[in-house]
């Protein structure tokens, strides 16, 4: 089975409308380079228009870094895939790893974010992996499994088909510290193995992303691992060169 990568901006909260406005030009012109993987950019919700708009006819997606589950009432602060999707986004990230461990959500909350991306027609990345302390004590495939246990918990294959995984190590986060490209193997080969015990047929063409401190020097390694299917970035997606550089890598 042959799956196109899928490269993935995960911006978090940087960047404004001028400087996203502004890093589409270099993208944009890099874009015949990487005519071989697929591109997504998911800035703040402000972004998410404005970059849907000077995206508009290009093959680069749109997404947002998080939903709420209701469709719409009193929810203050929050808002609804369809509000996402009214704004151009066709994607969404789910569970990341600053949300489950900073701001509290747990497998329960991330299982509603994940049906309501289903339910709003947007494509979900679902974020799952360890802490340290986890995969010090040898457990990391165990809370990977619960993780994806609950997100998975009751969906049809139809539906399950749809969600794009992202394995991101919390302790490779942000700090410089990658998996090695064995270690993202192993897991997610354990992962894909997973799908296919839940979730049928369909997770030979599911697309398995890993994240953590994936930079333009150490893409390729990864890339070249079988169950690899692209990457979601956060730091180094933020400038045009390296994020492009990153793309280039996986394309080859
Ligand atoms: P990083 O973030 O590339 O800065 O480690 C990845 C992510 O959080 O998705």
């Amino acid at each position: 089975m042959s799956r196109r990568k899928l490269i993935a901006a995960n911006w978090k909260m940087n960047h404004t409308v001028a400087t996203a406005t502004a890093f589409i030009v270099p993208l944009r012109a890099a874009l015949p380079r990487l005519s071989r993987v697929d591109l997504a950019i998911f800035p703040s919700f402000f972004c998410v228009r404005p970059l849907a708009d000077a995206l508009a006819g290009t093959p680069v997606a749109v997404g947002a870094q998080d939903l709420f589950w209701e469709e719409s009432g009193a929810f203050t602060g929050e808002v609804s895939g369809a509000m996402l999707r009214d704004a151009g986004a066709t994607m969404v990230i789910i569970g990341h790893s600053e949300r489950r461990h900073l701001l509290g959500e747990s497998n329960e909350i991330v299982a509603r974010k994940l049906a309501a991306a289903l339910r709003d027609a947007l494509t979900p990345i679902l974020c799952v992996g360890e802490l340290l302390a986890e995969r010090d004590a040898g457990e990391e495939n165990s809370v990977v499994e619960r993780q994806l246990a609950s997100a998975f918990h009751g969906m049809g294959e139809a539906m399950a088909a749809r969600v794009v995984i992202a394995y991101e190590p919390v302790w490779a986060i942000g700090t410089g510290r990658t998996a090695s490209p064995q270690d993202a193997q192993t897991m997610q080969a354990a992962i894909r193995a997973w799908l296919g015990k839940h979730c049928g047929s369909s997770a030979d063409a599911m697309r398995i992303l890993y994240g953590g401190s994936v930079k333009p020097d150490n893409a390729a390694a990864l890339a070249a691992q079988p169950d690899v299917d692209g990457f979601l970035i956060g730091g180094a997606s933020l400038d045009p060169a390296s994020f492009v550089a990153i793309g280039e890598a996986a394309a080859r």
